[in-house]
């Protein structure tokens, strides 16, 4: 029996799954931790919050296996976030995630002062608030002690796989996402690490997410109780890992990913460029390349909204109370930018916004008007990769929205795209895990095959039609509230 670890280093919680070699997924574990917001539009995790729950997780991922077992281990994580390490190899600072919007000035920058062709030309990307390259600029402007003590940059789950092995790791998926790596050529951009004040020798070496970066550290496998030459696979971006869990690999796949952010993940065998760069172009984890948007908060609206103003944590009971024939009708309308906005607007001073409340409207309108609002703006996503010409047959759905039959009926037909979904939703975990047995056995990642699906939803025309006059207003709004957003920002 070989038993391998999927792990998905998310913003919320360290989701950890075990796989056998057949495939057969044999248990997932979660432990959860939090976000610390210092000031409006920031977020902040500690590494060590994440090493702990990793820790704790493998242990009751394993309880009641042989542990002797386990061969490989494979992290997808957040993307985007920025862990600097001194030369004794401690955590400088917090680290600033991937929705943290303090670097607009720094992005403004990098996107008008360097320019977006150059950019683009070095890396294949214009800079977004929350890639790396702009919060290396921050400290360098902010807090220049910080900067001058690093003597390593990873992202956050290299940080996992820096205590397993010891190793400074990163592979292509996730490096693209810096900003700093010339996506098409696979390589670091010495360019952009001369803007960002950075030399070479600061950035962890670089892999395929198949390829094994090394085994574990002794004293590491006796605290985990995995042998010691259990082997730790490069790992990928969140996204990527997701992408690899639900087999969208190949040309022209599509994966949606429905967790505290939200993405549209479109697989290519080549290279390609969004010439505007409003989708990201980057390496994929089976060794090619991905376009993808991403909008900063997804399930995260849903579980504010329940949490917090509904005060339920019962996601499922709240949405039986929709009914049926209010989709698509209301004239209930939420913009999802709790975090600003990434795709398509690239705007940090965007929030969230509700429009058309009237006295007769109801919590379930309401509720309703947020999981359409994640929707819509995941369509306009989609919209910008069907004007580049993609054609969309089908997507998979992974992250915890997956779970909702409700939220994936509005999804299906707000997109007028057939949704499959996986019969387990942890599609960065099970990703990993895939990358993990391919970094034991020196394979590649050629597994095309989607894993089970246990739902398939096909778009109904009635439903299509109404969501596609709700999504048309949608889309007014936010040039409406644009200014209004700069103006509270400047206020605040
Ligand atoms: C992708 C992105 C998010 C994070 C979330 O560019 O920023 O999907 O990876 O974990």
């Amino acid at each position: 029996m070989k038993y391998y670890i999927g792990v998905d280093l998310g913003t919320s919680s360290c989701k950890l799954l075990l796989r056998d070699a057949e495939g057969t997924v044999l248990r997932t574990v979660t432990r959860t931790y939090s976000v610390s917001y210092p000031h409006p539009g920031w977020s902040e995790q500690n590494p060590e919050d994440w090493w702990e729950a990793f820790v704790s997780g493998i242990q009751s991922l394993l309880a009641g296996f042989d542990a002797h077992a386990v061969c490989g281990i494979g992290v997808a994580g957040q993307m985007h976030g920025l862990v600097i390490l001194d030369s004794a190899d401690r955590v400088i600072r917090p680290v600033i995630l991937w929705n943290d919007g303090r670097t607009s000035k720094e992005s403004d920058y990098l996107n008008t002062v360097v320019g977006k062709e150059r950019l683009s030309a070095m890396t294949a990307n214009i800079s977004f608030a929350g890639f790396t390259a702009p919060k290396l600029l921050w400290i360098r402007e902010n807090e220049p002690e910080n900067f001058a003590k690093i003597h390593k940059i990873m992202l956050p789950k290299d940080y996992i796989n820096y205590r397993l092995t010891g190793v400074h790791a990163c592979d292509y998926s996730d490096a693209s996402g810096m900003l700093l790596l010339d996506v098409e050529h696979r390589k670091w951009s010495e360019e952009m690490l001369e803007i960002c004040g950075v030399s070479m020798d600061r950035m962890p070496k670089l892999f395929e997410s198949y390829q094994p970066i090394g085994t574990l550290l002794p004293e590491i496998a006796s605290r985990l109780g995995i042998p010691a030459d259990t082997m730790v696979a490069a790992g990928a971006g969140d996204n990527a890992g997701a992408a690899v869990g639900t087999g969208t690999v190949g040309e022209g796949r599509c994966n949606i990913s429905l967790g505290t952010s939200g993405t549209v993940f479109i697989s290519s065998e080549s290279f390609r460029l969004d010439a505007n760069n409003a989708l990201h172009a980057f390496c994929h984890g089976d060794g090619t390349y991905h376009l993808m948007g991403c909008i900063l908060s997804a399930a995260s609206c849903n579980q504010w909204f329940c949490d917090s103003i509904l005060q339920s944590t019962d996601y499922a009971t709240l949405q039986r109370q929709i009914e049926g024939s209010a989709l698509g009708r209301g004239d209930v309308f939420f913009l999802p930018y709790l975090m600003g906005e990434r795709s398509p607007y690239n705007d940090t001073d965007a929030t969230g916004v509700f429009v058309g409340l009237r006295p007769t409207v109801t919590r379930e309108e309401m509720l309703l008007a947020v999981l359409e609002g994640v929707c819509f703006a995941i369509r306009d996503n989609v919209e910008i990769a069907r004007k580049l010409g993609v054609s969309l047959q089908y997507s998979t759905v992974s992250g915890g929205g997956a779970k909702s039959p409700l939220w994936m009926k509005i999804l299906a037909n707000v997109l007028n795209l057939e949704l499959r979904i996986p019969a387990t939703e942890e599609g960065p975990s099970l990703g990993g895990a895939i990358l993990a047995q391919a970094a034991c056995h020196g394979g590649k990642i050629t597994e095309n095959a989607e894993p089970p699906i246990k739902a398939v939803i096909v778009p109904e025309e009635t439903l299509v039609a109404l969501y596609e006059r709700k999504y048309r207003r949608y889309t007014k709004i936010y040039p409406c509230m644009k200014e209004l957003f700069r103006e509270l920002k400047e206020d605040s």
